[in-house]
């Protein structure tokens, strides 16, 4: 474990030195690249901006939390509205691979176009160690293509500069209570965002519905948290599964989509154990989630498997 007040002053200090220049943080609003746009903030002052993008594929009240946060902690910061743009990459492709690599792809480009009217030749991103570990880093076998490592194209002109490569995330949030971020403990958020939560085709209205589902998940997770029902899982969300079932409103037979939630424990993502929620929990969740998207999603599965041999996220 590391100590963060030594890291933080060692890690300005390098940055200081390493960007003479001026730099862009790629900054999704989670823990780490935050932690990495206070990191460069301090180190450059006016010098660095950090870009939030809003993907079209986050989650309910995002946007507009993180434009908050970034405002209070004094982050020299711009939003980028972007959702048409990463819709369209991801139009007609169900492969998670591909939809990685479109997703990386938008992002580099965008970013380049940003640092260009910005005058930044460093890209910063908060890449820890298990995002470039699954990537296929250190000689093994790529489980997924993070978004931040494996869409980085070949002819990517900006210099990449990822402080946090070294850390896992339980150093990380270390770092984040020691910088003081709200909400250190706040679960991850995979950068592609709800595509990887949409299995099959992403279209605007399937990620609506995964976008309910997972505001639904989290709220009563958290509600069941504070109530002391259950101890804080390490992440809690709900997939949109490609599958079509049916199922009855009223006297009519539907035939609607599916929803299966996932709720995890885990120690640094490497590996995750299903969490055991009490029946009354789930059952809550069903409810809901079948009578916010009355018609479109009729039915809830839980998913029990552990990681390995599943991953956290679907795809
Ligand atoms: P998996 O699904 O590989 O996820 O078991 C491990 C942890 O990483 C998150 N995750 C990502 N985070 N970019 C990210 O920044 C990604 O492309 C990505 N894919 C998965 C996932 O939510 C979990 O916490």
């Amino acid at each position: 474990m590391i100590d963060p007040a030594k890291f933080v002053a060692e890690s300005v200090a390098r940055l200081s030195a390493e960007v003479p220049g001026r730099a862009i943080v790629a900054a999704s609003g989670g823990i780490d690249s935050t932690v990495a746009a206070l990191l460069i903030e301090r180190a450059l002052g006016e010098r660095a901006r950090a870009i939030f993008v809003d993907t079209g594929l986050l989650r309910a009240g995002e946007v507009e939390r993180v434009r908050a946060f970034f405002r209070d902690s004094g982050l020299h910061f711009e939003v980028v509205p972007a959702a048409d743009r990463f819709l369209a990459a991801l139009a007609g492709v169900d492969d998670p691979e591909e939809k990685r690599r479109r997703i990386g792809t938008a992002f580099v480009r965008l970013f380049e176009e940003e640092a260009a009217k910005f005058g930044a030749d460093s890209l910063v991103q908060g890449t820890i160690a298990p995002d470039w570990i699954e990537s296929g880093g250190a000689l093994r076998d790529t489980i997924k293509t993070h978004h931040n490592v494996g869409g980085i194209p070949a002819d990517f002109r900006l210099r990449l500069v990822e402080p946090l490569r070294d850390l896992y995330k339980d150093e990380v949030r270390a770092l984040a209570h020691h910088l003081g971020i709200p909400e250190a403990e706040r679960q991850p958020f995979p950068g592609p965002g709800l595509a990887v939560r949409v299995t099959g085709p992403v279209t605007p209205e399937r990620v609506r519905r995964a976008r309910v589902a997972n505001a639904i998940v989290e709220e009563e997770i958290e509600r069941a948290v504070a109530a002391g029902e259950i101890a804080r899982p390490w992440q809690y969300f709900a997939v949109l599964l490609p599958v079509r079932t049916v199922g009855v409103l009223g006297d009519n037979r539907v035939h609607g989509e599916a929803v299966s939630v996932r709720v995890v424990e885990s120690i640094d993502a490497m590996t995750a154990t299903a969490m055991a929620l009490p029946r009354l929990l789930l059952a809550r969740i069903a409810e809901r989630v079948t009578r916010e998207l009355s018609g479109q999603v009729v039915r809830v599965l839980y998913d029990v498997t552990d990681k390995p041999p599943a991953t956290i996220e679907w795809e």
